[in-house]
């Protein structure tokens, strides 16, 4: 019996490798393991063996047929993945292009100013978006009946918190923690209630700075601004400061660069898109940390000066891309964010 299994082995696996169709392969498989198969007659005569042959006898029949069934999946596997056949995958069309994503115009340009800050040795700070008065307000001396807040009118939570209207919260959430000396930079989302249209968006980004230690002066924060405008805009940027008013900061300004793009050594073009002819681009806000805000967070406004500023990140990128819409950043129309 056992030459008889042998024999049976070395044809059925001969069989099987040399089966080149599907079809064929299920004639071989009823052949080899149906009814009428050989296989099926040896594992009926197990009963007429002497009883104490009858395991081993199954044994041996049963590990025969185990192997020609595997031995058949095996090949089904074989021909079912030739490439004409396989799962409709046909090897001869072109490949498909993968979708090579890219970093958002707005991401791209924060992480820019990020870098120059870091080179000099600001660290970055986080902050929340869902803010209380006390630090989108109060604490930036702006009290609840300050005119400041009518521009910086914003969506209210019914637990009375709000949406931050700008960076400046996390001057106050950074010194509350920390011993100057400081200098931080921090960079996120912002809201205000505005209505859309070309220039204004209810969302938006900003970039704070914060420098706090002793004997801070507004040269410093001049000298801060300009890196940034030349490594943005190039070396011959200047700055311009003008006074403004912030209810955080004392003196405050308003600062400019100057329009690379027409107003290089002061001949603007009154054709400039960018500056409108004036040589000057309007970048943010800025000045030296008002002594009350010193005092909300309990430093000695006699012991430390300061100076903050904010960047719009928006403004910046519209400025660099030549973009003249503000809502086309945030409407995620591929045909916008793929040209950059
Ligand atoms: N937070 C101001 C705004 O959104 C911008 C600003 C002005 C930030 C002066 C500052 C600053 O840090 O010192 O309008």
């Amino acid at each position: 019996m056992l030459d008889q299994i042998d024999k049976l082995r070395q044809e059925a696996l001969a069989a099987i490798a040399a089966v080149e169709d599907l079809k064929s392969l299920e004639e071989l498989r009823v052949r080899l393991t149906g009814r009428k198969s050989a296989m099926r007659s040896l594992l009926a005569s197990i009963g007429s063996l002497p009883v104490e042959e009858r395991p081993e006898g199954g044994k041996v029949v049963g590990a025969l047929q185990k192997q020609i069934e595997s031995a058949l999946d095996d090949c089904t596997e074989r021909l079912t993945q030739t490439p004409e056949t396989n799962a409709g995958i046909d090897v001869t069309l072109p490949g498909r292009r993968h979708f090579e994503g890219k970093l958002h115009p707005l991401t791209r340009l924060a992480d820019e100013v990020v870098d120059i800050l870091r080179s000099i040795g600001f660290v970055v700070a986080d902050g929340p978006e869902i803010e209380d008065e006390y630090h989108n307000f109060d604490a930036l001396n702006t009290p609840v009946d300050h005119p400041a807040r009518d521009l910086h009118d914003t969506f209210y939570l019914t637990d009375g918190r709000l949406l931050r209207t700008h960076t400046s919260t996390v001057q106050i959430r950074v010194m509350e923690t920390t011993k100057p000396p400081i200098r931080v930079l921090s960079q996120g989302r912002c809201y205000r209630r505005e209505t859309m249209d070309a220039t204004h968006h209810f969302a938006f980004h900003q970039i704070e700075g914060l420098f706090v230690d002793h004997g801070v002066s507004m040269a410093d924060l001049k000298g801060t601004l300009t890196l940034i405008g030349r490594r943005l805009l190039g070396d011959r940027t200047r700055i311009r400061i003008r006074p403004h008013f912030f209810p955080f900061t004392e003196p405050s300004v308003e600062y400019d660069f100057s329009c690379t793009l027409c107003g290089e050594d002061g001949k603007a073009s009154p054709a400039c898109r960018v500056c409108k002819g004036t040589g000057w681009i309007e970048i943010g806000g800025a000045g030296m940390v008002d002594p009350a805000v010193f005092e909300s967070v309990g430093y000695d406004p006699e012991e430390y000066s300061g100076f903050a500023f904010g960047l719009g990140v928006e403004r910046m990128a519209m400025i660099r891309h030549g973009i003249d819409d503000v809502r086309l950043f945030l409407e995620n129309d591929l045909r916008f964010t793929r040209q950059f």
